[in-house]
């Protein structure tokens, strides 16, 4: 690995912890994330794997992301909330261009997963 693949991963590491740092203690994301994650140690590894997959296109994590989401019970405020945090956490920790990318990517989580999310929990209901 490069110099500067093992920089962006790191500032990757930092972010994620900066992000659920913020997240765990958020009234509203922080009881959906505290109830259901039992392993922090494994679920930020995984979180590890999705956002360099995402940023960096290596193949570290292999799952679909979507699913796990539709037993949890959120509204489209969980999904803004999320983005008002994770937008700050990528500020503060990552450098261009990875930066610029994962805010435009967190627009589209916030919006397409939202609305996909909602859609699909008001018809299993
Ligand atoms: C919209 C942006 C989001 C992204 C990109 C995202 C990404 C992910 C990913 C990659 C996983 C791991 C899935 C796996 O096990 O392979 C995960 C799990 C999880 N996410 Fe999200 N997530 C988002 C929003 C949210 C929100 C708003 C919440 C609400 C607090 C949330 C709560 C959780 C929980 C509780 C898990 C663990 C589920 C389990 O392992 O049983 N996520 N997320």
């Amino acid at each position: 690995m490069s110099v500067a693949a093992i920089a962006d991963e790191t500032a990757i590491h930092d972010c994620v912890r900066r992000f659920y740092d913020a997240a765990r203690a958020d009234d509203l994301l922080g009881p959906v994330f505290n109830g259901w994650i039992k392993d922090w140690d494994a679920h930020l590894t995984t979180m590890d794997n999705f956002w360099s997959g995402a940023l960096l296109a290596t193949e570290r994590y292999k799952a679909a992301p979507f699913p796990p989401h539709l037993k949890l019970k959120m509204g489209q405020e969980h999904f803004d909330r999320w983005r008002e945090l994770w937008v700050p956490a990528v500020e503060a920790s990552l450098p261009e261009p990875i930066k610029s990318k994962a805010i435009s990517i967190s627009e589209h989580m916030a919006h397409c997963w939202g609305r996909a999310y909602l859609t699909m929990t008001s018809e299993m209901a």
